[in-house]
């Protein structure tokens, strides 16, 4: 059931709806069953699909990795396997989807920052067994 209402939407509209969150709402939907929902494709979409999908995560892209060049590939599609969303998505959220792809980069880029700060986790050990016990 598609409860939006289609095809009224103005530009304005269109372009506060569908904000970077909602970037990640279309990626899951539409994007993650080949490119994974963290940016890399799941075992099975390697498997499935020649060429295979691409993994998103790494910040470098074979079609390009600024946001118009990402816009383009999702717009555009690309080979056999990489569909042309052109038909399915407004601008707007091609747009909206083109920044969450980008943001993958980020979410991995910190996460090696937080495994490279250290070996141990970072809630801090209690030291309560240093502290002398209290007179009773
Ligand atoms: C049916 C599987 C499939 C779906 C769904 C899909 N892709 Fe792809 N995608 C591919 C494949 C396969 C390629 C590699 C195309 C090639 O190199 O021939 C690709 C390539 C890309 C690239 C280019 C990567 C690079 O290195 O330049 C981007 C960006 C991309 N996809 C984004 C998306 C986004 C965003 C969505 C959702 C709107 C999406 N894809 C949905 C299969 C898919």
């Amino acid at each position: 059931m598609v409860a939006l209402s289609c095809g009224k939407l103005t530009d304005a509209s269109a372009e506060t709806r569908y904000s970077t969150v909602n970037g990640k709402q279309i990626y899951e939907k539409l994007c993650a069953s080949c490119h994974g929902s963290k940016g890399f494709p799941p075992y099975d979409a390697l498997v499935l699909y020649d060429p295979a999908p691409r993994p998103l995560l790494s910040g470098s892209f074979a079609y390009g990795e600024t946001k118009q060049d990402i816009f383009n590939t999702i717009s555009e599609g690309k080979g056999r396997n990489m569909l042309s969303f052109r038909g399915r998505l407004t601008p707007p959220q091609i747009e909206a989807v083109a920044d969450y792809v980008i943001t993958l980069k980020d979410k991995l880029a910190s996460q090696q920052e937080q495994s490279h700060s250290g070996p141990r986790p970072s809630t801090p050990e209690p030291i309560e067994a240093e502290t002398p016990a209290p007179p009773q």
